[in-house]
């Protein structure tokens, strides 16, 4: 059975993304998956405050509930990350836990010595998304963003559901296409596992 971290991004419980995710997640758990769910907006963490504590043995210094969501982490084969976009990235709690990720970052590179570029990234990531606005450019950001924390994690973005146009509470549920989408994509995510 694959285990899966899905991360709540949003200070809105009930939300865009929150409502996407939980449509994915089910459909991980339809196609068989544990999903461990991690609400970011419940938890008390630091940003990472750049001492490099992390430096010798690639744990991160600070301790508080970092190291509880880095367990699961860790301990999944998939990680499911949905985020609204603020100011063209992720949200500020989503950034605070990658840059505690930092501490994976300095493991993998500095610690352990993996060439950049080298391909080693064993679990996948799927990451939801969800913008008011509808430009073109709505997600290069965060897609970046994404990509480099997912990879601090040996994580390949495997597939990101992108919405436009959704900015109020509730806004999403009046698209079923869209909710059925990120149910499918919650399904197929588990069954690459
Ligand atoms: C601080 C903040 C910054 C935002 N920045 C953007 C932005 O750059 N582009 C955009 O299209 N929407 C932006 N929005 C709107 C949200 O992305 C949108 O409301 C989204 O649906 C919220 O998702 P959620 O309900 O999961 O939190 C911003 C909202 C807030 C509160």
């Amino acid at each position: 059975m694959p285990q899966i971290a899905a991360v709540f991004g949003s200070p809105r419980r009930r939300g865009n993304t929150a409502t996407l995710l939980r449509q994915a997640i089910k459909g991980a758990r339809d196609a068989g998956a544990e999903v461990s769910e991690i609400v970011l907006r419940d938890l008390k963490m630091s940003p990472c405050l750049e001492i490099y504590g992390c430096k010798q043995s690639g744990q991160c210094a600070i301790q508080d509930d970092f190291q509880g969501v880095l367990k699961h982490l860790l301990a999944s084969q998939g990680i499911l990350l949905a985020s609204p976009i603020f100011f063209y990235t992720v949200s500020a709690h989503t950034k605070i836990l990658m840059d505690r990720c930092q501490s994976r970052w300095v493991k993998k590179y500095w610690i352990d010595n993996v060439p950049f570029g080298a391909h080693r990234n064993h679990r996948k990531g799927l990451f939801i998304a969800a913008g008011a606005t509808k430009g073109k450019k709505l997600f290069e950001g965060s897609l970046l963003t994404v990509k480099y924390f997912f990879d601090a994690l040996d994580t390949q973005l495997w597939r990101a559901c992108l919405y436009r146009g959704l900015d109020f509470e509730g806004d999403v549920l009046k698209h079923p296409d869209y909710l059925d989408e990120a149910y499918q994509a919650g399904k197929e995510f588990a069954a690459a596992l």
